[in-house]
């Protein structure tokens, strides 16, 4: 078996895939006498050996001289070849003395496989949805790419209003020829669909919006460019601030836990008016104050508020345009809320994770823990 080691002369593909035929060949001629466990070791030891192995022999006579660009094509090629020698010896040897079986060994232990998991993220994404359908929301999505009309104007965000500047917005390149409605950019909230929602549908409404939003943010350990959102609507007749308050506290005690509080601050955002930020009582220090609170007691969490009349004015503006002229959404009878969360923040306190990048990284050892 000892064979001298043919020399690679040309490294065109056509000679790579001989000279390797020549050896998966050899490999093959081996491997029909791997019956017990000591020939295995032999050929295992012929092949791999560390020092002497054939392979390793292999690769230094063929890959030291290799000029650069020949290095990938032998590199896969030596792991094809690798993969059939190890492929060899994952073949099942017969107990000493019962007959050799060729074919499937059941008495052998079987392939491990390791079942997926939700990522965490999404995970969360879910549990907040969750909170809702079960108060009778039910859930809506939009497109990631949207046009100014939908991510601002509609929203009531003033021509100049520096969250449409650059700084904040991730534009599609080349737009400038289209009227400004018309341009598109990646959404910045999920709150667009509220507008797609109700232009679409007469209340009642109840529905939450999961999605993927995009901000030009450095990222850092509180920041990514790329982030999730869950925002919620609700419009009817007779919708006050008191529903509001009544839902979203409901739904931070079902996912924090019952003994968790809420406060509204004043707030601005141009869609709602009133406006309020909502904090919840620390849940790693129950309201004392620690260093996750910043000494305050409360983590704030979320933003909401009652729709904006103006916001109204749009929807109705665009059902007419459809040739929906049913004033639903006359703001005399119509009132509703909204408000939209963050789901990575929610995921980190949920489980103390201190850097947002953990959830993007890929790292098997970090998804792990969620299994
Ligand atoms: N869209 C707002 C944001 O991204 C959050 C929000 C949603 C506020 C709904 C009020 C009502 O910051």
């Amino acid at each position: 078996m000892n064979e001298a080691i043919p020399q690679l002369l040309t490294y065109d593909e056509a000679s790579l895939d001989r000279a390797f035929a020549a050896v998966a060949e050899e490999v093959r001629g081996g491997t029909s006498s791997l019956e017990t466990s000591e020939a295995q070791e032999a050929f295992r030891l012929h092949w791999l050996g560390r020092k002497q192995g054939r392979l390793k022999l292999i690769s230094e006579a063929w890959l030291k001289s290799a000029p650069a660009e020949a290095r990938k094509p032998l590199g896969i090629r030596f792991n094809q070849l690798k993969q059939e020698i190890e492929a060899a010896l994952q073949a099942p040897v017969a107990a000493a003395g019962a007959a050799v079986v060729r074919g499937i060994d059941i008495t052998l232990p079987g392939t491990v496989r390791q079942p997926g998991i939700a990522h965490p993220l999404l995970e969360t994404m879910q549990e907040i949805v969750r909170v809702f359908h079960h108060l009778g929301y039910s859930t809506n999505l939009g497109p990631q790419v949207e046009t100014d009309f939908y991510n601002f104007e509609a929203l009531n965000f003033p021509q100049n209003h520096p969250a449409r500047d650059t700084q904040d917005t991730l534009q599609i390149a080349d737009q400038g020829a289209k009227p400004s409605r018309d341009r598109l950019l990646m959404r910045t909230h999920t709150s667009p669909v509220q507008i797609r929602t109700m232009v679409a549908q007469a209340p009642p409404i109840r529905i939450v919006i999961p999605g993927k939003v995009h901000r030009n943010d450095a990222a850092d350990a509180t920041h990514s460019p790329i982030f999730h959102q869950v925002e919620g609507l609700c419009v009817d007749t007779n919708i006050t601030f008191s529903d509001l308050k009544g839902t979203l506290d409901h739904a931070m005690k079902a996912l924090f836990g019952s003994g968790v509080k809420t406060r509204f601050f004043p707030s601005f955002f141009p869609f709602t008016e009133p406006s309020a930020d909502v904090q919840i009582s620390c849940i790693f220090c129950g309201g004392k104050g620690c260093r996750k609170c910043k000494h305050s007691g409360w983590i704030e969490l979320l933003g909401c508020g009652m729709v904006d009349p103006a916001v109204f004015a749009s929807v109705t503006e665009e059902r007419r345009k459809l040739g929906l002229d049913d004033d639903a959404y006359n703001p005399d009878r119509i009132t509703g809320f909204a408000f939209g969360m963050g789901v990575e923040r929610i995921a980190m306190i949920q489980h103390g994770i201190s850097d947002i990048g953990q959830f993007y990284s890929g790292d098997m050892r970090f998804l792990e823990q969620f299994a």
